[in-house]
């Protein structure tokens, strides 16, 4: 086994075991660490900065325009796409991630605007509008990172929007800090990647850079960037 295959397998087995029990907490309503609160909250900005940069490019969806959800997760940013009238594609790695976001979608009448895949994102193929990946690619580091981005270009044709976690020494010493807390109330480890790797993988993969901020809040850190397929 490759050590991305044995990095991969590791992901899979933590978020379809311990990491989905944490993460639904995280994304849920129950009560937290401060740690892992103020992860919760950060992610509540960084959604709702993506919901306005999509109702930005699309402020009138049909159900012909094909979003994908990549690493879905227990279904946040689905919700989000499928309320917009999106039909969407939600594919995690992990089962029971999937489940969750069927279940959620269903739970108020709109899994018919989905479609679930447990899958690698290195095996989806097909071509959308929109391919949306949120906080999955914090967990992979280079030639992981690259890989994966270049793949998400390939399968978009319109708008991809990923999160990333930038490189800074200061945040590099946050994250060797986040270490010290005990396990239990502590985040999952992440991998720092530098701007300009980010945006010459995206350029290389045919893509035009758009807007890119940061959203930060306490131990959330992530730059959020959208990108445009030209030509
Ligand atoms: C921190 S969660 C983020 C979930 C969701 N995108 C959100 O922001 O609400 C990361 C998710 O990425 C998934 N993931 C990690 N690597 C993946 C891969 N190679 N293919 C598909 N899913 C992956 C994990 O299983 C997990 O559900």
């Amino acid at each position: 086994m490759t050590s991305a295959t044995q990095h991969k397998a590791h992901l899979r087995a933590y978020f379809d075991g311990v990491g989905f029990e944490r993460w639904s907490a995280i994304y849920g309503e129950a009560k937290l660490s401060l740690v892992r609160r103020s992860i919760r909250n950060g992610h509540t900005a960084m959604l709702n900065l993506v919901g306005k940069w999509l109702d930005e490019h699309y402020p009138q969806v049909h159900a012909d325009l094909q979003a994908l959800d990549a690493g879905c997760g227990p279904g946040l940013l689905t919700m989000e796409l499928a309320q917009r009238d999106f039909s969407v594609t939600a594919v995690d790695i992990a089962e029971q991630m999937v489940t969750a976001t069927r279940q959620k979608l269903q739970s108020v009448g709109l899994d018919h605007r989905i479609r679930t895949v447990v899958s690698d994102l290195e095996h989806v193929s097909g071509s959308y509008d929109v391919v949306c990946c949120l906080d999955v690619l914090i967990h992979y580091g280079q030639p992981g990172f690259s890989s994966l981005c270049k793949h998400l270009a390939q399968l978009c044709k319109g708008v991809l929007i990923i999160t990333y976690a930038p490189y800074s020494p200061a945040l590099a010493l946050l994250h060797r800090l986040a270490l010290l807390f005990p396990r239990s109330q502590r985040r999952t480890d992440i991998q720092m990647i530098p701007d300009h790797v980010v945006r010459q993988t995206l350029a290389a993969a045919g893509m035009q850079i758009g807007r890119s901020t940061q959203v930060s809040n306490g131990f959330y850190h992530v730059t959020l960037l959208e990108a445009f397929r030209t030509g």
